[in-house]
């Protein structure tokens, strides 16, 4: 149960909180005020096991040793450093380190401070880089239903979430959208990728052949859409719209701020599918979540076009107070020395058949009318209660979080995504539980 906090009066009300319903919130909060490994703590000392990794974020585990000493130490050493014609060591050191481990030729990193700037960044790459080759015509950005690609408004305008949209006026012009991949008729119940839906990616075909080719900049897609409900790409999909783009002279730019690092069991999901893109925008599990932060990848050929070909001195007039922030790089470090030593993309990969089999093991729970998975993602869609979407998904959120377990849920589809340190036994108990709660809840 919540303790009451006995704050002080209206101390809820000044924050205006992100993405949650702030008067239903109010007047039921629940807290946490500790983390260690896969566990969060409420106030009253509760553990609560992490089945999100926070928010898609926290991939190497809550507050590790490493990583927050190399965070204090910065603090005391560099606390803050404009990378605005200056720099300091740890920002290339960092990018360095990056692009070392980035798919193919991602040989340079622009650093920002979240998902949502990575993506307004990569964007604003793609118009930069057809301008300075001359192609300054090609300016249309294509996103996909479902997508999401955070609140700016260049990531609200290629992404496809009604809700994040129609509230915000008339947003980027020239944009377009493919259709999203999910196919519950086709593909329910599938184990890893699923079999239909390759030819979807057709439609960019349909998109050139509206606008041209000579007005379209970049395509932006997740690989895997986790947000809406993990969808994972079909078999074939993404190796048709890379044919597709190549074809067009059209960029395309993977959003990996939830797929990086690890996630899918493999250091990227372009890795994992073989699938090179030209842009990649990161965030969460790029500093375990512990600063914020975010990159964009550029391939070589971006970059050298920019720098030959730019009509400035300042060859990208773009960035943030904060690019490259010290704590960040230094975070960001530790994280992948984390990474490394404990070998934990492995060992998601490793994990995955194991994670695979207990997810679909809630195949005929109550409410459950899909169970999708890859890597240490899963994506439980329940039926929804006629006239009231949402409303179950809230309600096992909630009683997760009572009985100890945190869940991410999005409408009726509950998205899991543990940090890779997983124990096995814990992997167990994330559905074994869920499968309790799915039968306690109407
Ligand atoms: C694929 C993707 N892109 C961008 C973002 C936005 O990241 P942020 O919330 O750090 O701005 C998210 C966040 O969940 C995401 O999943």
């Amino acid at each position: 149960m919540n303790k009451p906090l006995n704050p002080p009066a209206n101390a809820l009300e000044a924050f205006w909180m992100p993405f949650t319903p702030n008067r239903r919130f109010k007047a039921d909060p629940r807290f946490v005020e500790r983390a260690e490994g896969m566990f969060y703590y409420t106030p009253d000392g509760r553990p609560v096991l992490d089945a999100t990794s926070g928010l898609w974020c926290v991939n190497a585990g809550h507050n590790r040793p490493r990583i927050v000493e190399a965070i204090q130490k910065q603090a005391a050493e560099l606390d803050y450093a404009t990378s605005f014609n200056m720099g300091h060591p740890k920002a290339f050191e960092f990018a360095s380190r990056l692009a070392n481990i980035l798919p193919g030729d991602l040989d340079h990193v622009f650093f920002c401070n979240s998902g949502s700037e990575a993506a307004d960044t990569a964007l604003k790459i793609a118009l930069a880089y057809h301008r300075a080759r001359g192609k300054g015509g090609k300016t249309r950005l294509i996103g996909r239903e479902r997508g999401y690609h955070g609140v700016g408004f260049g990531g609200i305008s290629v992404g496809g979430i009604v809700a994040n949209r129609k509230y915000f006026g008339g947003l980027l012009g020239g944009v377009d959208h493919l259709p999203h991949t999910h196919d519950l008729a086709r593909n329910a119940f599938s184990r890893g990728q699923p079999e239909h839906g390759a030819d979807l990616a057709d439609n960019l075909e349909r998109i050139v052949a509206l606008h041209d080719a000579s007005t379209i900049a970049a395509v932006i897609v997740e690989p895997l859409a986790g947000s809406t409900g993990v969808l994972v790409p079909p078999k074939g999909y993404l190796e048709r719209l890379r044919a597709i783009c190549d074809r067009h002279d059209i960029l395309l730019i993977f959003d990996e701020v939830i797929t990086g690092f690890g996630r899918l069991g493999a250091s990227f999901a372009s890795e994992l599918f073989g699938v090179q893109p030209d842009l990649i925008t990161l965030a969460k599990g790029l500093t375990n979540a512990a600063v914020p932060a975010g990159a964009v990848g550029a391939s070589a050929r971006i970059y050298d076009t920019l720098m030959d070909g730019a009509d400035a001195p300042i060859e990208l007039f773009h960035g943030y107070t904060y690019s490259a922030h010290p704590l960040a790089c230094a975070a960001g470090l530790a994280t992948l020395d984390t990474y490394r030593d404990e070998g934990l993309f492995e060992r998601a990969g490793q994990l995955s058949p194991l994670w695979e089999e207990a997810a679909h093991s809630l195949k005929g729970a109550r409410h459950v009318i899909d169970i999708r998975n890859l890597g240490l993602v899963a994506g439980i869609e329940l039926e929804s209660r006629p006239g009231a979407v949402g409303e179950r998904g809230q309600e096992i959120f909630k009683a997760a979080f009572d009985s100890g377990l945190m869940i991410r849920v999005g409408g009726d589809i509950v998205a899991l995504s543990p940090p890779l340190i997983i124990e096995e036994t814990q992997l167990d108990q994330i559905f074994s539980q869920l499968r309790n709660l799915l039968s306690t809840i109407d």
